[in-house]
């Protein structure tokens, strides 16, 4: 149901849907590639199913940005594996939130450097860092952790630039997917500041790679 869908967003901002395959942003000298695309669906039993968005960020580093649920775990090591990487390869792994479906399968990368929200720890090493006072976490001078909060009260997104589609942003639940208007205030623990997250993402980023969809242009009138 994705590929053309489209919604101006503040009469500022569109947002337009990219397919499943433009799932991959390659540039320099990172490049952002989306191993499983997240989803939600309501099921007649009053369930829903769903499942957080995995996403791969190769260059001088390796990082993991959400690792699925703990039904992922084969999938996702075969979906590193066809990139010809081991766990032990993965240099950084954040989830952008605590919720099952983000970070079910950390175990598999203990020698990484863990961020998930506020937390940054190697080993049993908890490192000092102001996410929650406001401020991005560098990586380097093309990556960084920010603080998104809103979905969950801490929440970070991971900052991309220099793709050949501009500035990504890997959101987590900070957006459930493209116009996603009608959902993510019921996933949210205090809406008011997860729009201020969501305007500021919408300000500043090219794409979204959201928690359960596929990710979405930003374009902004100039
Ligand atoms: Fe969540």
């Amino acid at each position: 149901m994705m590929g053309t869908d489209s919604k101006v967003v503040c009469g500022q901002v569109q947002t337009v849907a990219l397919s499943e395959c433009e799932s991959d942003f390659p540039g320099q000298p990172y490049s952002v590639s989306v191993l499983k695309t997240g989803y939600c669906v309501s099921q007649t039993d009053g369930t829903f199913k769903a499942d957080g968005t995995i996403t791969l960020i190769t260059g001088p580093r390796t990082i993991l940005v959400d690792t699925g649920g703990p039904w992922d775990r084969d999938f996702l090591l075969m979906k590193l594996k066809e990139r010809s990487l081991a766990p032990g390869d993965i240099n950084l792994v954040v989830g952008t939130h605590g919720h099952s479906d983000h970070i079910g399968n950390l175990s598999l990368f203990p020698s990484a450097v863990v961020i998930v929200g506020y937390d940054i720890s190697e080993g049993d090493t908890y490192r000092p860092n102001k996410l929650a006072e406001g401020h991005a976490y560098t990586i380097d001078e093309h990556v960084s952790v920010v603080p998104s909060p809103g979905h969950s009260g801490q929440d970070v997104s991971v900052l991309v630039k220099g793709t050949s589609a501009g500035t990504v942003l890997v959101a987590g639940d900070l957006f459930e997917r493209c116009s996603d208007e009608d959902s993510w205030r019921d996933q949210s623990m205090n809406t008011s500041v997860q729009e201020l997250s969501r305007q500021e993402a919408l300000r500043i980023v090219d794409v979204i790679i959201p928690g359960h969809g596929l990710p979405f242009k930003v374009l902004r009138n100039r």
